[in-house]
């Protein structure tokens, strides 16, 4: 049996922003980004809520600290990162679970055919959709 070929990952992490960017690989890089953002939130927000165990007051005291413009408009980034992942998030589902925009197999004989002109525009779709989620949740947000 052939022995299978080992490519070396030379650039490591730096394979993540590395390269031409077009949009699908823009798409790529915000998914992991706002994926690790999330997850660091989540574990911000155990410590945080955590002060409830120490009592009322260190409690009003942390709440007291996390408040304020800042600790809102950073709030609404957060909802942003979790839109965007939701939404991209829900485009590769159905791309890579059902097979969506992915087109029939074929031959790879010249001249060859893309699946882009279907995937592009469920990407520009999903994010019209992030988009209008996002101007709605700022309403929401920014009414008291
Ligand atoms: C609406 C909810 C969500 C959806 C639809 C979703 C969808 C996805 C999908 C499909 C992937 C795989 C991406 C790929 O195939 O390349 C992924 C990766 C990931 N997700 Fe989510 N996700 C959601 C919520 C979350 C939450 C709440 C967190 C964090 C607590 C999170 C953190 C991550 C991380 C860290 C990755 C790995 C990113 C990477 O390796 O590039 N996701 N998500």
């Amino acid at each position: 049996m052939a022995k299978p070929v080992q490519y070396n990952n030379r650039l490591g992490m730096k394979g993540w922003w590395g390269g031409r960017y077009g949009l699908e690989r823009w798409a790529y890089f915000l998914h992991r980004l706002t994926g690790l953002v999330i997850v660091l939130y989540l574990i911000l927000h155990i410590f945080v809520t955590s002060a409830r165990v120490f009592g009322p007051e260190a409690w009003e005291a942390t709440m007291g600290a996390v408040g304020g413009p800042v600790f809102r408009f950073l709030e609404y980034l957060l909802i942003a990162a979790i839109t965007y992942h939701g939404f991209n998030g829900l485009r590769l589902i159905f791309i890579e679970w059902f097979g969506w925009s992915l087109g029939r197999p074929r031959r790879p004989i010249y001249p060859y055919v893309t699946s882009l002109h279907h995937q592009r525009p469920l990407l520009i779709g999903m994010m019209i959709l992030a988009f209008l989620f996002l101007v709605f949740s700022a309403w929401g947000f920014l009414t008291p």
